[in-house]
């Protein structure tokens, strides 16, 4: 996700960047940003970060994602997605930057999506909870702050640290692998470029609060591989339906997510594509 952001930035006509990761720059083309190495658990590291720089907006799309390594390794989890948090907003605070924080759908349970910013979180997985205590943390602070919740993220970076569902399901179905998809999930996945695009207009905009930026289009975990096989033209025969109980996964996942967007298109003018739109960008990138 950070990446798509730089793609975008380095263009903007507004804004200079300075992105930032852990070690190398890992992105090819070095040119129109300037590049720090960055550890966010280290507050120092933080601070001086700020204090060289001084940003008037940080948007922070760092954070430990893997759902199961959260519900094993708690303490890793708690020191990126909240520990962390909580240094860049006291450098945020203290810089009065513009705090743009990424979420996510797991704040919820799932009992009853699709939700709305206002509805009350419970998460059921401890990286929600960690998600959640990060946005409980910039509510509760001075700093000026927007939260983007998001869902089911696909696209395409040069460095694919790691794959996401479309991606992953074209490539099995294109090896004819059997594939067990849960039936009993729902989401409105979120292309990449859509979400980057809902950064930016809230940097832009300098809006605040919690916004809900994710897809349009709500389907099932199965249903969006088939869509998957039927764009790329692949044999849906290979998908196998399963419930999620039967997937024995350490951490719970909701049933039902999925937003409204009527805030993120009212206020910001967020206007996401459908998720066949999504998969015909992939392809002009693959
Ligand atoms: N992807 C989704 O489907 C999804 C859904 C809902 C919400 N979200 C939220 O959206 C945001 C972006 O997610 P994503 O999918 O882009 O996550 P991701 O692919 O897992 O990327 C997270 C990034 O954080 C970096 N990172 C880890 N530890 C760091 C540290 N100590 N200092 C600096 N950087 C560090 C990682 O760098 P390395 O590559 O060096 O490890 C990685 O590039 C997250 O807040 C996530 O909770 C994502």
């Amino acid at each position: 996700m950070g990446q798509k952001l730089v793609d975008k930035l380095k263009q903007h006509k507004k804004f200079e960047l300075i992105a930032s990761s852990r070690g190398e720059n890992r992105i090819s083309d070095k040119s129109g940003y300037v590049y720090e190495d960055l550890d966010i658990t280290d507050r120092e590291a933080v601070l001086a970060c700020f204090e060289k720089h001084r940003p008037e907006i940080l948007i922070n799309t760092a954070a430990m994602t893997n759902v199961d390594a959260c519900e094993e390794n708690k303490a890793q989890c708690w020191k990126l997605n909240v520990d962390a948090v909580s240094y860049l907003n006291e450098a945020a605070e203290k810089h009065q930057t513009h705090f743009i924080h990424l979420s996510t759908d797991f704040v919820f349970d799932g009992e009853d999506g699709p939700y709305k910013e206002e509805d009350q979180p419970n998460p059921l997985s401890y990286y929600g909870e960690s998600k959640l205590a990060a946005e409980k943390l910039l509510q509760q602070s001075k700093t000026k702050h927007a939260i983007v919740r998001t869902i089911l993220v696909y696209g395409i970076v040069e460095d694919m640290s790691r794959s996401n569902i479309v991606l992953w399901a074209k490539g099995a179905l294109e090896k004819k692998e059997k594939l067990n998809i849960v039936n009993d999930q729902y989401r409105t996945p979120t292309l990449a470029e859509d979400l980057a695009d809902g950064c930016i207009l809230i940097a832009e905009k300098a809006a605040e609060g919690i916004f809900h930026i994710s897809g349009k289009d709500m389907m099932r975990i199965d249903e969006l591989v088939r869509r998957v096989a039927k764009h790329y033209n692949l044999d849906d025969s290979f998908i196998h339906e399963v419930s999620s109980a039967s997937l024995n996964q350490r951490a719970k996942r909701p049933s039902k997510t999925g937003f409204i967007l009527d805030k993120a298109r009212n206020v910001l003018n967020y206007q996401p594509h459908s998720f066949e739109e999504g998969m015909t960008k992939l392809d002009e990138q693959l």
